[in-house]
């Protein structure tokens, strides 16, 4: 168990830069074990699940080295087992997108169905339709999904819901099919996009990605290449967020300000100066923020991703915000946050947020990765200490959060189980 503690109300400010995007750099991992040679991956995040993604690869034989801080080679002369590890899989739920990688590659997978998690039952049942239609014979027995193949062929697949994971999957599968695959009311999130960019790098033939219709045209073979993974737009709305809780000035840079128009338009509603020039926004609070309701949606919706640091945000508004949650079951942290006195009621997919004066510390647990992101923004802007145990769940999508946080002058310390944990700056 790790934890901070964190001394609230220290105003944050500086330049702080984002990291590589968590949920790119998971797709782009797995698309990279595609490849006949060697990728170069550049701007990737050093963060848990990228770290179990590249056990589970590494398991599957490819051979994968940090060359720097933030850059891995890939090579794949062949993958030597179809059978993805329990101990790993059941850790992270992209870690599914071996399926794509199995099928495409091998023409066979054994990998295990991601499991219930704290945010509720989070199903594939959308994946693996779509390797049924693209030809694969799938059955499920005692948790574990059996794929087969001999060669994956393209078909018009249309997506019941707009869903990223399943997305990511067919793209990887199809890319190397026969024939031609179309993706109908696909996902438009730029960590498609991204990915996306990067297959085409490998020769793969892909076009309409950022729209809800992605055409695939199969290829025999994809080859290695290099590339740079898009910022976390997560994490940059995270520090955007944990300025204004703390009435903060910060430049955030190393962004794509297009990605986060919603949440600009958002802050600004709630009086938090923005401006943004290329690849940076400058952040600006100095009082309390308006409420404003909002509801996650799709991109380039309000991402669910930043709901619960909007949330803690809302909770020391100027009135009452209603926050309505379209995509996860994803309240659960609210309780934490009530015990720093904020005052929040959740009814169904709602919360009505009754904005107060000030929260206060006090002892927190951390049950996933961004009520992580929201119990932090909330205990920076807090009176008084807050003690946040579970911090290993933010280590699994932020990289070196606390680091950064210092260096705006967040006063955050943190603690292994035996003692203080040695200081990585
Ligand atoms: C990805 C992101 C996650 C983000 C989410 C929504 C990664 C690694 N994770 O998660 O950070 O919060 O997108 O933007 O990129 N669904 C089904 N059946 C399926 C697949 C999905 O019912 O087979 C439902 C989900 O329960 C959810 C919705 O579709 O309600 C969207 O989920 P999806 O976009 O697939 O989320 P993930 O890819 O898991």
């Amino acid at each position: 168990m790790e934890k901070f503690i964190v001394e609230g109300g220290k105003r944050l400010t500086g330049t702080v830069r984002v990291s590589g995007s968590k949920n790119s750099a998971l797709g782009i991992l797995v698309a990279a074990a595609l490849a006949d040679g060697e990728c170069l991956l550049h701007n990737v995040p050093d963060e848990t699940d990228i770290r179990i993604m590249i056990d589970i690869l590494i398991e599957l034989g490819v051979r994968v080295e940090w060359l720097e801080a933030n850059t891995l080679r890939l090579r794949t002369a062949h993958l030597r087992s179809y059978q993805a590890p329990y101990e790993l899989v059941r850790r992270m739920r992209a870690s599914f997108y071996v399926a794509g990688l199995l099928l495409a590659r091998v023409g066979k997978a054994e990998v295990p169905l991601p499991g219930g998690c704290s945010l509720g039952s989070r199903p594939v049942d959308f994946h693996l339709k779509g390797f049924q239609a693209l030809g694969a014979d799938v059955s499920i027995s005692h948790g574990l999904m059996k794929a087969e193949a001999t060669r994956l062929i393209g078909t018009k697949i249309y997506i019941n819901r707009s869903s990223v994971g399943t997305t990511v999957n067919l793209m990887l599968a199809a890319s190397l099919a026969e024939g031609q695959t179309i993706l109908e009311n696909a996902a438009k999130e730029p960590e498609v996009v991204d990915l996306a960019i990067f297959l085409n790098g490998m020769g793969a033939r892909i076009k309409g990605a950022g729209t809800n219709v992605i055409k695939i045209d199969g290829v025999k073979k994809l080859s290695g290449t290099e590339y740079t993974i898009i910022p976390d737009r997560v994490e940059a709305g995270t520090l955007m967020i944990a300025t204004a809780c703390t009435r903060g000035d910060v430049v955030v840079e190393e962004v794509v300000p297009e990605h986060l128009r919603a949440v600009v338009l958002t802050l600004q509603e709630a009086g938090v100066t923005v401006e943004e020039d290329l690849t940076r926004f400058h952040v600006v609070s100095d009082r309390r923020p308006k409420a404003v309701d909002t509801e996650t949606a799709p991109y380039p919706g309000f991402p669910t991703d930043l709901q619960q640091p909007f949330v803690a945000l809302m909770s020391t508004a100027d009135g009452t915000s209603i926050i309505r949650e379209t995509i996860f079951d994803r309240f659960r942290y609210v309780d934490e946050l009530r015990r720093m006195g904020a005052d929040i009621k959740v009814e169904r997919d709602t919360a009505i947020v009754r904005g107060v004066e000030r929260l206060t510390g006090a002892p927190v647990e951390v049950t996933d990765l961004r009520a992580g992101a929201a119990l932090l923004c909330a205990a920076l802007g807090a009176e008084g200490a807050t003690e946040m145990v579970g911090v290993e769940h933010i280590d699994r999508g932020y990289e070196r959060i606390d680091q950064k946080l210092r260096a705006l002058g967040a006063r955050i310390t943190r603690f292994h189980a035996e003692g203080e944990w040695p200081s990585q700056e």
